[in-house]
């Protein structure tokens, strides 16, 4: 896994928010996994200022979200959908026949998950994923204890990963499960874009550098994968 260190999460960003431009630049059609959380805000901007200025048709792309939360109210301003309609769909010509999110409101559940796996692959495979990595070293919403092949399936989640998008979260509470891709559904990618920032991440991103592969930390899994980078700032690799 390649790393990359920079002076401030705006060029860390900015950084990232290259590397997906250049993806798309090289393949108009082509199939990304994108994640949210406050890390994606500012990667997401940047993209969306250099897409801009380029023209660059999204129109071919595909977009599979990482993951979603179930049971939320319908319309949910906390629903993941809203984070990447709201930063990232709506501001750029994105086919929404081409976008898609885990679909948390089919009563069969599991099946649900079967078909997202199933839209993946007969999309080709996504070729560049996007990632940010929870406090607790979640990827997705993978928490601790996620096996390295796991697939796209209904989770718990940990109250820390709760209390921690919680301070994101408006008239709701944030709920208990949600549906993610899996860690060996990520590890398929082609490319894969890890990014962390901020003091808040350094404690993780030292276990994530510093440690060896293990579920504890399902981030770790990314350094298995053939083609990964970490991109960091100055303050989340402090401990490394
Ligand atoms: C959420 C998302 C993850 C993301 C993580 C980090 O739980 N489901 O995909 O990596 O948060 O979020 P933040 O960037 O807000 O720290």
């Amino acid at each position: 896994m390649e790393i990359k260190i920079f002076n401030s999460a705006a060029e860390a960003s900015n950084f990232a928010a290259l590397e997906l431009l250049r993806q798309i630049e090289g393949k108009l059609d082509s199939n990304l996994g994108v994640a949210t959380g406050r890390t994606m805000d500012a990667i997401y901007h940047k993209f969306i200022s250099h897409a801009r200025e380029k023209t660059l048709d999204m129109n071919k792309v595909s977009a599979f979200a990482v993951d979603e939360y179930i049971g939320l109210a319908d319309e949910s301003a906390n629903s993941y959908k809203a984070y990447l309609d709201l930063h990232l769909f709506n501001q750029l010509n994105f086919d929404s026949g081409k976008v898609y999110i885990p679909n948390v409101g089919l009563q069969n559940i599991d099946q649900a998950c079967l078909d997202y796996e199933a839209s993946i692959k007969n999309a080709g495979g996504i070729d560049f994923q996007l990632l940010g990595i929870g406090i607790n070293g979640h990827i997705g919403l993978n928490e601790p204890g996620s096996s390295i092949d796991s697939r796209t399936r209904v989770v718990a989640l940990t109250s820390s990963t709760r209390n921690s998008n919680k301070m994101v979260f408006s008239n709701e509470n944030v709920p208990l499960t949600a549906i993610t891709i899996g860690i060996g559904t990520i590890l398929e990618a082609s490319r894969c874009v890890m990014v962390a920032t901020g003091l808040s991440k350094s404690d993780i991103v030292q276990k994530v550098v510093n440690g060896d592969i293990n579920s504890k930390v399902p981030a770790t899994a990314i350094k298995q994968h053939p083609n990964a980078i970490l991109i960091l700032d100055k303050e989340s690799a402090k401990l490394i």
